[in-house]
């Protein structure tokens, strides 16, 4: 991976409240193993609510895994009812926001352009998006995958900066593998996440290219991740399922010593 440092994100989703959370994050720093966290990025990715009580569970006890948000909105502040901005994000020692989930597409309408609009909020409120994309069965089975994928990110982050496409992070998830338990083989995980590095290369150059992290998304586990992160264009995962279960999730980030 080029010396590219790997990043493993766990999207707990609409799960934990935040006494949960709390729990879950104490006990992650219980099972995580120092070794890993020096090899490894790691973050996670609490609802909303749980965000406070998890940045000072990360503070006080000097754990080190960083912390991510699910979503956002563009503004930075106005009359959009239920929503969160970018800036109250980072007041939380928030780096890290999930944009353009598959879920939020599909279930809550965003579009590229939507997405596009977060990603240039989230860097200019100083964090890191990580950008999802990713395939319908459909769209795969016609054969489709590539030109889908490539579209999302030529839109998602048109008008960067090449340096500000080598400082982010894509998620790459088909769709079809997302808490379905199916997960993509390593070698297609790794063609589509090479399609990714290729359209950033097309677009943003070689620099960006070779910076950009690209994590592959969908039913990560402990038995698949030691295959998925040694391939040469996955530079991490997406975790979803198996990041809310500590014991599991930690079996994800010490990928290196399985196999
Ligand atoms: P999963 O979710 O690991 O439960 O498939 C991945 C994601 O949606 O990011």
């Amino acid at each position: 991976m080029a010396g590219r440092r790997p990043l493993i994100s766990g999207n707990w989703k609409m799960h934990h409240n935040h006494f949960e959370a709390i729990q879950a994050v104490q006990k992650l720093s219980y099972v995580v193993s120092a070794n890993d966290l020096e090899a490894v990025d790691v973050s996670v990715h609490p609802p909303f609510t749980d965000l406070r009580s998890v940045q000072t569970v990360i503070e006080s006890d000097e754990v080190g895994i960083a912390l991510g948000a699910q979503h956002c909105h563009w503004e930075d502040k106005g009359a959009f009812t239920g929503e969160v901005s970018p800036s109250m994000l980072a007041k939380l020692n928030v780096s890290l926001v999930i944009v353009g989930h598959s879920e939020r597409r599909e279930l809550f309408g965003e579009t590229d352009e939507d997405v596009n609009r977060k990603v240039k909020a989230v860097l200019a409120a100083g964090m890191t998006p990580i950008m999802c994309c990713g395939e319908t069965l459909e769209e795969r089975e016609a054969g489709g995958a590539v030109a889908k994928v490539e579209g999302q990110v030529r839109a998602g982050l048109d008008g960067l900066k090449a340096d500000q496409v080598g400082g982010l992070v894509i998620a790459y998830e088909p769709i079809w593998a997302i808490g379905t338990g199916r997960t993509a083989t390593p070698e297609d995980a790794q063609e589509m996440c090479a399609a990714v590095r290729s359209t950033v290369r097309d677009r943003w150059g070689a620099l960006a290219a070779d910076d950009v992290r690209i994590q592959y998304g969908g039913s990560v586990k402990p038995v698949n991740a030691p295959d998925l992160m040694g391939q040469p264009d996955i530079d991490g995962a997406l975790v979803g399922g198996a990041s809310l279960d500590p014991d599991e999730f930690a079996r994800i980030i010490a990928y290196r010593l399985v196999g």
